[in-house]
């Protein structure tokens, strides 16, 4: 992939690039629908990777190309980026350059080529890794010398506010701070963050990605509505943040809150309580203690935060039954990715089981692979 995109940078804008940068896509261990909640995520980054291309420019302009786009150069003004003007893939990479701006970085134009292996739509945080590889590359093309945690912070105003997507900041966190053969516990409140060693094949197991092939597109509202009737809930119970309610106060919590919120928070704060657990496990090294809390995940987002569909469920079952330790959604949801803990000899048979079952339900076929813990973004050539 690295040679893609420095042959298509030649080929396009006509000179060698400066360099190559690449930034991953994630999946999520546990802790969904939290980061917006102050709470706790454990994602890892995966081998899955956008990779740009870049070089510098000194008049304005930033001109970009992506393999997986149509052939088109989009050429845009840096002083005409604003919310709204650019649209497709494109507003990820200039929403970084118009959030650099806006933060008061000095940063001029670019040509850029991008590349990738990260599957779109499929809830492993393709946008978070084509903003991360932008920004990383523009923090070294010109000398920013921004850390990791604030290229995500700018990824994340990027999303929030250039392409309107109102995500919370746990996969621009992964893609850019990831380290290899590490998960990434972090708090969304302080942003405290620890690298959570997870060598599963020295453990004996396998972590098995499972992409339903179901678009989800978290721009259609529906994550908004989530969000916001999270925040609803945490100001009917007078506290800044649903991470502030301790599990010992939920059902007190719930009493007071409607229906349609009372699920919500128990997700959120049930979900939060996993997390915490699932560290406890890894640091104990009790890897096959974390199946029944990724299944039980699973179980919340489905009945009590309602983002999973039809497929996501039947590969969840599908993979317990053929002998998972535990699976869930991974993701936003409303479609993309399952994952499940299996044994190591257990990988194929898993994935064939789902497969089966989505061919006798007459769905199209899953895409399967095993993920291992793989570095954030940074310079690769
Ligand atoms: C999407 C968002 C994240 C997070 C997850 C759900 O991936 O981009 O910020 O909210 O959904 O955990």
């Amino acid at each position: 992939m690295i040679e893609q995109a420095a042959t298509d940078f030649e080929a396009v804008h006509g000179a060698r690039p400066t360099g190559v940068w690449a930034a991953p896509g994630r999946v999520n261990l546990i802790g969904e629908h939290t980061d917006y909640n102050d709470g706790f995520v454990l994602p890892m980054a995966l081998p899955h990777r956008v990779e740009v291309a870049a070089r510098r420019r000194d008049d304005g302009r930033v001109r970009l190309y992506s393999a997986q786009d149509d052939g088109t150069i989009g050429d845009l003004a840096l002083d005409g980026l604003a919310p709204g003007v650019v649209t497709g893939w494109a507003a990820y990479p200039a929403g970084v350059f118009w959030a650099l701006a806006e933060a008061g970085h000095a940063v001029g134009g670019a040509d850029l080529s991008f590349a990738g292996t990260v599957p779109t739509g499929a809830g492993l945080s393709s946008s978070a890794a084509l903003e991360c590889a932008t920004a990383v590359a523009l923090n070294d093309l010109y000398g920013l010398g921004l850390s990791a945690p604030q290229l995500a912070l700018l990824a994340q105003r990027a999303e929030n506010a250039f392409v309107g997507v109102p995500c919370g900041v746990m996969d621009q966190m992964a893609s850019a701070c990831c380290t290899d053969g590490a998960a990434l516990f972090l708090d969304t409140r302080t942003l405290e963050q620890r690298h959570v060693p997870l060598d599963l094949e020295a453990a004996g197991f396998r972590l098995l990605v499972i992409d339903t092939r179901v678009k989800h597109d978290l721009g259609d509202g529906a994550y908004a509505a989530l969000r916001a009737g999270c925040e609803r809930a945490a100001g009917l119970l007078g506290l800044d943040a649903l991470r502030d309610l301790p599990p010992a106060g939920l059902p007190a919590a719930l009493e007071r809150l409607p229906d349609d919120l009372a699920r919500l928070v128990r997700h959120v704060v049930t979900e939060n309580r996993r997390v915490t657990e699932t560290i406890e496990h890894l640091d104990g090294g009790r890897i096959a203690a974390l199946g029944p809390i990724l299944t039980a995940g699973h179980a919340s987002l489905r009945d009590d935060f309602r983002v999973s569909c039809d497929e996501t469920d039947l590969a969840v079952e599908a993979a317990v039954a053929a002998g998972a330790l535990g699976a869930r959604m991974t993701g936003g949801g409303f479609g993309g990715s399952v994952i499940a803990l299996v044994g190591a000899d257990g990988a194929d048979r898993v994935a064939e089981a789902v497969r089966s079952a989505f061919r006798s339900a007459g769905h199209a076929d899953p895409v399967a692979f095993t993920a291992v813990p793989s570095p954030g973004a940074r310079r690769v050539a």
